[in-house]
């Protein structure tokens, strides 16, 4: 018989609704209990030309991820749906278009009032 690992066990600074989010499965139900705002917002981001609530400073993959969105861009090749796995500039996973830029990672972009992205679809030509 395997042993259960219990969500706080893994998550032991999540809130008990927090942990019932992670309880109810799934990758985006458990990203969604680990970003979900504790603290009121302070300033408005464009997404894809959406107002979302958002906290100045904080990083722009985890103000999407508190609103509720998963998916930040499709690959180019498969048109895959991917969103923020890292959280600290490794997997590339978070590629958006920020003010005009593409490929920025969202997870290193500090959120500040009136930021406007929107997802990144196919591929992109590298910078220069
Ligand atoms: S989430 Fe992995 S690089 Fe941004």
């Amino acid at each position: 018989m395997m042993a259960r690992i219990l969500p706080q066990a893994l998550h032991p600074r999540l809130d008990r609704n927090q942990r019932d989010g992670l309880r109810a499965g799934g990758r985006r139900a458990s990203l969604r209990a680990m970003f979900a705002r504790t603290t009121p917002a302070d300033c408005t981001i464009l997404w894809d030309g959406a107002p979302i609530p958002a906290r100045r400073g904080e990083p722009l993959a985890a103000a999407l991820l508190a609103a509720g969105i998963t998916v930040l861009r499709e690959t180019a090749v498969g048109g895959a749906a991917r969103g923020p796995y890292c959280m600290m500039g490794a997997c590339f996973d978070c590629l958006v278009e920020v003010e005009g830029r593409p490929n920025v990672q969202a997870c290193l972009v500090p959120v500040r009032d009136g930021l406007h992205a929107r997802p990144q679809r196919g591929a992109r030509e590298a910078a220069r």
